[in-house]
């Protein structure tokens, strides 16, 4: 029989009412973020707005018509990847590429070592394909906050999602791995263009189908960007006489909150995983969102109702206990489990060391995980709305990638549910899974810039 939260774990149901977000509470977020939106985009408040609305320089979309071979190279999600990506035609794109692991002492010790291992690992894959002496264009995405002045300029801002690597911060991101590639010596490429994944997922997308306006992340990180009015965007150089009319718009969203404005929303959980995490008081939103986080949240609600001999009673285990050792994609596995059964639970739980198959404990466990992604999901219905209204659009499409949206069960139902609420009729939208944004938009992004 289903579980009824609130007769079978009436503490757990008590404590999950924290992360609620009302409807009213829905609606205020989003006219919380139009206005730090807006703060981004104009250039008296740009220095002081903590939703940076980073120009991209990237001002067309593609036609279908782009064709040619080129190299991306992918940096900030889970793993590195060297791509090769060749647009024969609309339909026919091929795509040859490697992941790499980007290990913890990369991750946080000396940027140097960090752009000569990416050197390293593009000059071992251009030597497996042979293409190392054909000065092949390539497009970095760089998924990280970046201040672009060109579309092969761009200098880094922070670090997010737990990357902190000294001497990038201020530097020009090309520069250091044009650098790492010429110290190499046995490589011709050329970096005609740096972008985000949320710009490589918009054009991704937007390749198939012209009506893409926005490309959205939740993955490791949380992101959008749109099609703005070159009209309003401040920060560009002469933006009042640009003959083209669009530009897109990293928003660099994750930090949304950083300067208190979610703090209703939030929970104790929240600052938990905010203080343990490398960046405090940083990514307010992305931390409520993204993969990196979400299961971390869980764990610390499980950790508490443990505590207070209201889970798993009798039972303990050293996993549970560990930081980041609960993995948001269990979170997917949980939710996936069909009505009644808890098998995947049980398996993850046997996996924490907490070997269960009470029922009432793995209903709560599920109860839990509903209750994190579904606010997850809320979160980013209130982002989508405040971009559909902020392009004063009645219909556009949005390119979606990574793992959370991609393997959640639910996500994308109640992304539809939520904006649907939001929205009330005044748009029609269409939530697409962008393929390979970071690869396949990397290459649009050089074919229109070459
Ligand atoms: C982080 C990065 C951002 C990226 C997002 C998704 O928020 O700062 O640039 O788009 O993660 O990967």
């Amino acid at each position: 029989m289903a579980a009824n939260p609130q007769r079978d774990f009436p503490e757990a149901y008590e404590l999950c009412k924290k992360f609620d977000i009302s409807d009213a509470n829905m609606e205020e977020i989003v006219q919380r973020l139009t206005k730090e939106i807006k703060m981004g985009l104009a250039k008296d408040t740009h220095p002081r707005a903590v939703v940076k609305c980073f120009i991209t320089y990237v001002q067309d979309l593609p036609t279908g018509k782009e064709r040619g071979k080129y190299l991306a190279l992918d940096l900030g999600g889970t793993n590195f990847r060297v791509l090769l990506v060749t647009l024969r035609s609309e339909t026919e794109i091929d795509i040859e590429s490697k992941s790499y692991v980007i290990s913890h002492t990369l991750m946080e010790g000396p940027g140097k070592n960090l752009f000569d291992f990416i050197a390293e690992c593009l000059s071992s894959f251009c030597k497996d394909y042979h293409i190392e002496k054909e000065n092949l264009p390539l497009g970095f995405t760089f998924s990280f906050p970046l201040k672009q002045v060109g579309i092969n300029k761009g200098i880094m801002i922070t670090w997010t999602k737990g990357f902190k690597c000294d001497g990038v911060v201020g530097k020009n991101v090309v520069e250091l791995l044009q650098d790492a590639i010429n110290r190499r010596g046995d490589l011709k490429v050329r970096i005609v263009a740096i972008l985000n994944d949320t710009t490589g997922t918009l054009m991704s997308c937007a390749f198939g189908n012209r009506n893409c306006r926005i490309g959205l992340i939740v993955g490791t990180g949380s992101n959008a960007c749109y099609v703005e009015k070159t009209s309003n965007t401040e920060m560009l150089e002469g933006y009042q006489t640009s003959n083209k009319p669009n530009m897109i718009v990293n928003c660099e969203l994750g930090a949304f909150g950083d300067n208190g404005v979610l703090d209703f929303i939030r929970t104790p959980y929240d600052n938990a995983v905010d203080k343990q995490s490398i960046n405090p008081k940083r990514q307010t939103l992305e931390k409520c969102i993204s993969g990196m986080y979400l299961g971390e949240l869980v764990r610390h609600v499980v950790v508490e109702l443990m505590g207070k001999g209201l889970l798993f009673k009798g039972l303990d285990s050293q996993a549970i206990h560990e930081k980041w050792r609960f993995q948001t994609s269990y979170i997917s596995d949980i939710e996936s489990d069909p009505e009644g059964s808890y098998r995947q639970a049980a398996m993850i739980m046997d996996q924490m060391g907490i070997r269960t198959h009470v029922e009432k404990d793995l209903a709560c466990l599920r109860y839990i995980c509903q209750t994190v992604s579904t606010r997850s999901a809320k979160l980013t219905s209130c982002v989508l709305a405040c971009l559909i209204q902020k392009m004063n659009t009645k219909d556009c499409s949005v390119g979606i990638d990574g793992g959370v949206y991609r393997y959640h069960p639910h996500y994308h139902n109640l992304l539809v549910e939520n904006m649907n609420k939001l929205l009330k009729g005044s748009a029609k939208f269409e939530l697409i899974v962008s393929e390979d944004g970071s690869g396949r938009g990397a290459a649009l992004i050089a074919a229109v810039s070459v």
